[in-house]
């Protein structure tokens, strides 16, 4: 195979593990330390009372291969926004229009693509989302460069002879064929599409990774059978935390991996700063068949490592692979966000909060606050609710930064627990929930921490994995991938809920983050079209959860899942 030769000549020198910093997220957290703020806060956009145009353009997929060209297409957005969100500007609307809630009388938007000596045009409707234009790139040159794409916006209201004009540009990433592993997104929904992991070929097809990380060195290298048992329990990504010291075994895992069938993220957390190591890693590797994505910076913001760095990576393995994304990991809730996020296509949280003691650190033995302190879980307040919050501040975040389209939010369940900042695991319906509330503000991703985790009964996380990445596989993953599918989210009385709608039918996700008992209408959770629930609602899972005729009733961390058809 193509990898192989190059294996024996890459030795990674092992970085020793650093210790911890000197600040956790910009904040003291020892006994002897003063409290100084740590700053770098995101900045929240100011509000606008008029209407602000917030025009965005990318293409459909990224990369988009030779054998696409033909069939490449842009998604164009035409919000009306009253946030100054990055690249808003004012639109003036005609004076009828803010009457009715729809976009009827707004009119459209005359919409130019240009790239190279490619040019389009289409009318977009105002306040459209995702509105698709075919842009064929063949004329273009395949190339690891991207090319940059101006995209112009004439708008003349309806009735109006005054035109006015926006400009905005996006990056289009045109890369020739290959036989080897391409990770292509669907910058539509943000899902990944791939090849099979076994490297023989097929279509490429839209997928939710469900992985978990294990350690290389603790784990992996004593024993691969865990590989066997994590694909028997449904998962479809491997995550190996590095360092791969043992670079045979290390082998041995990728082909094992691909004899599974399952994806493998490479992980240079050890190393991702220095330039030389990584490049010598990215050409290594980047040709085995079930490469998913790069990992580079681990929790740079706890670490306050360099605000650039992970950028400085970013663009580096662009300029050698193009096929495959980069994610990092966020530790924080509100720290440097902004630059780190330069350096990655995919954002993952780690945040943790079940079993902490949100308020006085077991480690340090310090109070914890916004400017102070280690609770193992930062500003969090020790419930299912932080990865809600986490999860919707990311994203929130990555569309006022203008990212909405162009980068993603991936999960991390906690399933680990017992010992430093936490004090129990979760059980196997906690960790349920956490993913779940995760898909419902917008991850597109999850592998959870760590393997090996809680096994047994369906008490456990194990247990309950078993059962629910076949859920996720063949339920769930269809709604969340499909680019026609519309999505909203609701929260009643704790409650969390995400509702999607394929067209003829609807997927709810519901978790009970509050430790009381809830009732929840179906009008309640966008389902006010139910009128008879032994018909229309299917019940795919539920713990400690039940429906009646008018609505679904939680015990305290109740989950469900549930496909409705309405007539
Ligand atoms: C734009 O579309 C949104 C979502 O459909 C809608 O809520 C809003 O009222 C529309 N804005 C205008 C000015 O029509
Ligand atoms: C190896 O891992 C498998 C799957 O997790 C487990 O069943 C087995 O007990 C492990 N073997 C050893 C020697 O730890
Ligand atoms: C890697 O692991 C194999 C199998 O356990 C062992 O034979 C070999 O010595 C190890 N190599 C190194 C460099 O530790
Ligand atoms: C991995 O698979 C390749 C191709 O089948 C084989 O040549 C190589 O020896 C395998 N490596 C290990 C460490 O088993
Ligand atoms: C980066 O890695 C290379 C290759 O191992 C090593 O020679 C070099 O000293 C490292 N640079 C730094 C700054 O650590
Ligand atoms: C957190 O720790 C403090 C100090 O030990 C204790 O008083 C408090 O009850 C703990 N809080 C929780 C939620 O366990
Ligand atoms: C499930 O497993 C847990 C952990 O091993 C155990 O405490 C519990 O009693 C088991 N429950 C059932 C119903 O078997
Ligand atoms: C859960 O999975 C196990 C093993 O695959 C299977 O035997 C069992 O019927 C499943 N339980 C449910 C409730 O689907
Ligand atoms: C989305 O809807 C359009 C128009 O109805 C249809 O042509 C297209 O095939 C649909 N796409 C998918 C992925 O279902
Ligand atoms: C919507 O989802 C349902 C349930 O998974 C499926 O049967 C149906 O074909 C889907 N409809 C469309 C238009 O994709
Ligand atoms: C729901 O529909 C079924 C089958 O048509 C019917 O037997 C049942 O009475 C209906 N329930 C209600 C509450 O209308
Ligand atoms: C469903 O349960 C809720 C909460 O117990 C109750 O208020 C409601 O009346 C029930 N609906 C029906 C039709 O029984």
């Amino acid at each position: 195979m193509k990898y192989n030769k190059s294996f024996a000549a890459l030795a990674v020198a092992a970085l020793v593990q650093g210790s911890l910093a000197q600040t956790w997220c910009g904040k003291n957290y020892m006994a002897n330390q003063s409290v100084v703020p740590p700053g770098g806060q995101f900045v929240l956009p100011a509000q606008s009372v008029d209407p602000l145009l917030s025009f965005r353009c990318a293409p459909v997929f990224r990369p988009y291969l030779q054998e696409d060209a033909k069939s490449a297409a842009f998604i164009v957005d035409t919000s009306i926004v009253y946030d100054w969100i990055a690249g808003a500007e004012p639109i003036s609307l005609p004076s009828t229009s803010g009457s009715s809630s729809n976009s009827a009388g707004l009119g459209t938007v005359s919409v130019t693509i240009n790239v190279g000596s490619v040019k389009t045009t289409a009318n977009v409707p105002l306040n459209a989302t995702n509105f698709q234009i075919p842009v064929d790139i063949s004329k273009l040159q395949a190339r690891k460069a991207a090319y940059n794409v101006s995209c112009s916006a004439t708008y003349t209201a309806p009735s109006s002879s005054k035109s006015q004009k926006f400009k905005t540009g996006a990056s289009l990433l045109y890369l020739p064929d290959t036989n080897s592993s391409v990770t292509k997104t669907d910058l539509r929904t943000g899902a990944l599409w791939v090849r099979p992991a076994d490297g023989k070929g097929g279509a490429f097809a839209p997928f939710l990774p469900q992985g978990f990380y294990i350690n290389f060195d603790e784990y992996l290298v004593e024993n691969l059978t865990m590989i066997d048992q994590l694909k028997a329990d449904g998962f479809n990504t491997l995550h190996p935390i590095p360092p791969y010291d043992n670079l045979t075994i290390f082998e041995e895992v990728i082909n094992k991996t691909i004899s599974a069938g399952m994806y493998i993220v490479y992980d240079m957390r050890s190393n991702y700063q220095n330039l030389t190591l990584v490049a010598q890693q990215v050409k290594t590797y980047a040709s085995i068949p079930n490469l998913l994505n790069w990992e580079t910076a681990h929790e740079p913001d706890g670490n306050s490592d360099p605000l650039g760095a992970a950028q400085l990576t970013y663009d580096l393995i662009y300029t050698l692979d193009g096929y495959h994304p980069v994610s990092i990991v966020l530790n924080c809730q509100d720290y440097n966000f902004s630059p780190y996020v330069n350096g990655a296509d995919i954002v993952l949280h780690d945040a943790y909060p079940i079993g902490i003691n949100a308020t006085f650190s077991p480690v340090w033995h310090t109070a914890c606050t916004p400017d102070f302190g280690h609770c193992g879980c930062d500003n969090c307040k020790g419930t299912l609710y932080d990865v809600k919050a986490r999860v919707q501040t990311f994203k929130d975040r990555l569309n006022i930064l203008g990212f909405d389209r162009t980068k993603s939010v991936w999960t991390t369940p906690q399933a680990f627990g017992s010992g430093a900042y936490w004090n129990t695991t979760p059980t196997g319906q906690q960790w349920a929930a956490l993913g779940f509330t995760s898909f419902n503000h917008g991850a597109l991703g999850s592998k959870s921490f760590q393997y090996p985790t809680t096994t047994g009964n369906v008490t456990t996380i194990e247990g309950t994995a078993t059962n629910l990445t076949v859920i996720i596989k063949d339920i769930i993953q269809p709604f969340i991938v499909d680019p026609n599918a519309t999505f909203a989210t609701y929260d009643h009385l704790g409650v969390d809920a995400g509702l999607w709608h394929n067209g003829t039918a609807y997927l709810l996700i519901v978790a009970n983050l509050v430790n009381a008992q809830v009732y929840v209408p179906w009008k309640d959770v966008g389902l006010g079209s139910i009128t008879n629930t032994t018909t229309q609602v299917e019940r795919i899972l539920s713990v400690s959860q039940n429906t009646n005729a008018t609505g679904l009733n939680f015990l305290p961390n109740g989950i469900g899942i549930y496909i409705a058809t309405p007539p």
